[in-house]
């Protein structure tokens, strides 16, 4: 039986209060699980979230013979040394993105990999093209039949070489790490992403022994070697998509929301907009504290790109919009790094936003207009929290459906949320199989 969400709106009041811990961030963890293949031994890996996501990829490796167990809560034990296979099992490649991930680990430790094109949010066209290309310049054969593809590195290594990507990718960058790290020779990685999830997995690795220059630039010089023997544990960084979007949430609906456990230099871009929308947000080393919103007597005008890192995170998009719905003033919002990712926006004005389009991906959100609740799909994790967002600010009760997608990303959303007062309740679905 699929979930649903059922919330009580505040009707715009901010009511709110308390605390929300961030948990570990999927992005980054999805990877540091993915890296496990490039050891010799078993890894542990602490503050893992308790989502859907991380399941998926726990299923997937075990498909392939690695042993995944959780050690407590949060921590998983991964090990590799039983993986036999090398084919990614079709129905749950197809259920995440990041499954691709697990292409540069194994062809670089088997020589072989066969994936399907991978599935994941539906945000645009998120072609695979990047990571042909590279695995071709490291001498990987291709071939692809039936939407699969089968990967082979000559005489089963795969060659150090020089690659540019012509375009910032959080995924290509991290894969491509991971296959350099047990290459022969050197590789240069150039255009390399600046995500806090690409350097953590990057410096999970150095800690670990392999040989790594250039971390947190865009220019990465990694010498090939054998497996890593494992001698640091992965600390999972917290997740920066839940810290602004719980910071947004508290804007909206709380003069007293303390969100902890987070890492505020990540969602920097975020918190210098809020700022200049008069949010009042007190910083502290692991802590972002919501107090209250001045709201400025001239109307707000802002332009926002999503950007790569340190840029304004497209993760964020959504919900910024759901914010701007509630500013006073005609802010305008650019999609640069999805071309499919304003879908969700028919739904806000719905519930009574006035947003017009100026093209597939750039938005003005005219402020301030009431919401109303009202039965909603998300259409993929982030489009699925800000209508969460936009629901507990509305008049009235809402309806999620497709709350899986929510659940990917987000942990036990609903108990996190109601500890601050939201109303909100999950509840199967009438009629859902
Ligand atoms: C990562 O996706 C995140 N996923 C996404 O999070 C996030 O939205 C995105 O980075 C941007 O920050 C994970 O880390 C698991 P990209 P990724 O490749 O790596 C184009 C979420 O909800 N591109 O950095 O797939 C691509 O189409 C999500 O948690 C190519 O053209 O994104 C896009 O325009 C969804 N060819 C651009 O690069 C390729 O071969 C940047 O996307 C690969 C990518």
């Amino acid at each position: 039986m699929k979930d649903e969400f059922l919330i009580q709106g505040l009707a715009g009041k901010r009511l709110l209060k308390g605390e929300i811990p961030i948990r570990g961030s999927k992005n980054a963890v999805l990877p540091a699980m993915a890296s496990s293949f490039l050891f010799s031994g078993p890894i542990l890996l602490h503050n893992v979230p308790h989502i859907e996501d991380v399941l998926r990829m726990s299923e997937l490796m075990s498909s392939l013979g690695a042993k995944v167990s959780a050690k407590n809560d949060r921590t998983l034990l991964i090990s590799p040394e039983s993986a036999h296979a090398h084919i990614l099992d079709t129905a749950i490649a197809k259920r995440f993105r990041a499954s691709i991930l697990l292409s540069g680990p194994l062809l670089s430790r088997f020589g072989k990999v066969v994936f399907p094109y991978p599935g994941g949010c539906v945000i645009g066209k998120r072609p695979i093209d990047l990571f042909l290309q590279g695995f071709k310049k490291m001498g990987a054969r291709v071939l692809e039949r039936d939407e699969h593809f089968t990967l082979f590195a000559p005489k089963g290594k795969l060659s150090g070489a020089d690659i540019f990507f012509k375009i910032q990718s959080v995924t290509v960058s991290e894969t491509f790490i991971m296959a350099a790290v047990l290459a022969r020779g050197v590789t240069v990685l150039r255009n390399v992403a600046l995500e806090p999830e690409v350097t953590a997995l990057a410096q999970f690795l150095l800690s670990n022994g392999a040989r790594i220059e250039g971390i947190g630039t865009t220019t990465l010089k990694i010498t090939g070697g054998a497996p890593l023997s494992p001698k640091h544990s992965y600390d999972t960084i917290p997740d920066r998509i839940e810290t602004g979007s719980f910071l947004l949430l508290g804007a909206l609906s709380s003069d007293n929301l303390l969100i902890s456990d987070c890492k505020p230099d990540h969602v920097r871009a975020l918190i210098d907009v809020l700022r200049e929308s008069g949010v009042i947000i007190k910083e502290g080393k692991d802590t972002l504290h919501v107090r209250g919103w001045k709201k400025a007597n001239t109307p707000l005008s802002l332009q926002i790109k999503t950007h790569e890192y340190p840029g304004f995170p497209t993760d964020l998009q959504a919900p910024l919009v759901v914010f701007f719905t509630q500013c006073k003033g005609e802010n305008l919002v650019f999609e640069t790094i999805f071309e499919g990712r304003l879908s969700y926006i028919e739904d806000l004005k719905r519930m009574g936003a006035d947003i017009v389009m100026w093209d597939t991906q750039r938005a003005l959100i005219k402020g301030v207009t009431p919401l109303k609740g009202r039965e909603l799909d998300g259409p993929d994790i982030r489009a699925g929290l800000a209508f969460l967002i936009a629901a507990i600010v509305a008049r009235g009760s809402s309806i999620i459906n497709n709350v899986y997608y929510i659940d990917r990303g987000y942990e036990r959303i609903e108990e996190r949320l109601s500890a601050v007062g939201v109303s909100i309740e999950r509840r199967k679905k009438a009629g859902s199989a």
